[in-house]
């Protein structure tokens, strides 16, 4: 029979009953769940709700529980639905009349709640362990490439020339960010609902402050029925893990870009690519593709949780269990997906005269030869005239600004001195960005800096 079944005089149907099952799934709240037993059976024997002896036999038989479970010797039955029943029903078996004690001013919607709530932040600090490794991976490849010009590109075309190591920091700065992001989601998750009952709080004298101290909540929730009825905290995750993904996707689709024979910029590690069954020459980033698709499942998973979420009247719905699949494919794909990108950067080889040969195609200099002529007093709009018409003009030659000669530069425009050829070099032309924040080499030593400096806190 089931836990419930006082009420019923016919058993669920088999079929039904197997196809609403959640216990297929929601065995990963195990550990959540029994911790959550404990510290509640504990409140309940301080408020003297419960006898010491029956708290003590309820822990006791739980944490055997939890070894067995472990161990994989643990039975888990679709019969008991889910993963709080199938737990109350083993230590049932194994305490016999105390287990039965163990649910007193409690609900599975409660409870359900912190459980899920647990995980999340138990998740949280994982994800934050391999953003770190992730940012880590960036600086130290960022360190040996300082000097390394490749075009910096707007539209996909040549813009201005930018420092590789500049280029790596930006990701840098974004993963960064998502870890802030996360910390924002894992402040909001550390409330515990526990002691909601089942949507109107309870009967009995509790101490739900007792319970969130035992099991490390910062706060208890102010309002039992948004206690059972909040799925925020799993929509914020699986945001916070969106945004993420979107960010490795764009990562990753330079780094397929940059390995193309049009760019040749970088080569993946053998030990990151695959072959092709039919064409022998054939070296393919499949993993970089596979973390840019991948990343359309995490969208996908918030897309659910928010449809489930969107109509749903207060207080607990059946509904809600469809939270948790779309919340551990989440952060299953997130955390198989940083840690795949940080050994692919970190293994990767980076062809500094690809970029730099790169980089000397697409006049990237051109504003840097404006600015060169205000320098020497022609307003900028006329400066940009000429540079546009040298620019038409070298397109026509094969020519590019560097290699005028000084006779027709004079003809042009008389500002033109000696010193224009060293000062549109591709290495001064991107020193010249020295504002905060730029690509010039010294500034972006500074932000190395910085981010070592942030990483060794
Ligand atoms: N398995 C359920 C879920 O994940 C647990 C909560 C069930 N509560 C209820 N009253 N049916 O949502």
């Amino acid at each position: 029979m089931k836990l419930w079944g006082g009420r019923f005089s016919k058993e669920l149907s088999a079929d039904v009953n197997e196809w609403a099952a959640s216990i297929g799934f929601d065995q990963l709240l195990y550990r959540e769940d029994i911790e959550g037993s404990i510290a509640h059976a504990k409140m309940l024997a301080h408020q003297g709700i419960l006898t010491q002896e029956d708290a003590a036999a309820v822990e006791a038989g739980l944490l055997e529980i939890l070894d067995e479970i472990e161990a994989g010797t643990a039975g888990f039955s679709e019969e008991n639905e889910d993963v709080h029943m199938n737990i109350e029903a083993l230590l049932t078996e194994k305490i016999g009349e105390p287990a039965k004690r163990l649910h007193t001013a409690r609900s599975r919607n409660d409870q359900v709640a912190t459980d899920t709530r647990l995980w999340v932040k138990n998740d949280i600090l994982e994800v934050q362990s391999l953003l770190v490794d992730t940012k880590r991976s960036l600086v130290n490849l960022a360190k040996g490439y300082t000097a390394t010009i490749l075009p910096g590109f707007t539209h996909l075309q040549h813009a201005q020339p930018v420092s590789f190591a500049f280029h790596l920091l930006a990701y840098y700065q974004m993963f960064d960010r998502d870890a802030g992001r996360f910390w924002d989601v894992y402040k909001r998750t550390d409330v515990m609902p526990l002691g909601a009952g089942a949507l109107a709080g309870v009967s009995y004298d509790t101490d739900r402050h007792f319970t969130a101290d035992l099991l490390g909540f910062a706060e208890v929730s102010a309002n039992a029925m948004d206690s059972v009825s909040d799925r925020d905290f799993i929509i914020e995750y699986i945001a916070a893990a969106a945004t993420c993904m979107m960010h490795l996707s764009r990562a990753c689709e330079e780094l397929i870009l940059w390995s193309g024979q049009e760019f040749g910029f970088v080569e993946m590690d053998d030990s990151y690519s695959t072959g092709s069954s039919i064409m022998p020459q054939k070296k393919n980033p499949d993993m970089a593709e596979l973390i840019r698709g991948k990343t359309g499942r995490v969208y996908g998973d918030l897309m659910a949780i928010l449809t489930t979420m969107k109509s749903l009247p207060l207080a607990y719905n059946k509904d809600m269990q469809e939270d948790k699949e779309p919340l551990f494919d989440a952060s299953q794909t997130l955390k198989g997906c940083l840690s795949v990108y940080a050994g692919m950067i970190s293994t990767m080889k980076v062809n500094e005269e690809a970029m730099l040969a790169a980089a000397a195609k697409g006049f990237m200099n051109a504003t840097d030869a404006a600015d060169y002529l205000v320098s020497k007093g022609v307003p900028f709009r006329r400066a940009h005239e000429i540079i546009g018409k040298l620019v038409a003009y070298c397109i026509e030659k094969s020519l590019m600004l560097e290699e005028m000669d000084d006779e027709l530069l004079g003809q042009i425009a008389p500002e033109f001195g000696a010193d224009f050829r060293e000062k549109i070099s591709l290495k001064a032309c991107m020193d010249a960005k020295d504002s905060e924040g730029g690509t010039a080499e010294e500034r972006v030593k500074e932000q190395l800096a910085a981010a070592e400096a942030e990483l060794n806190r």
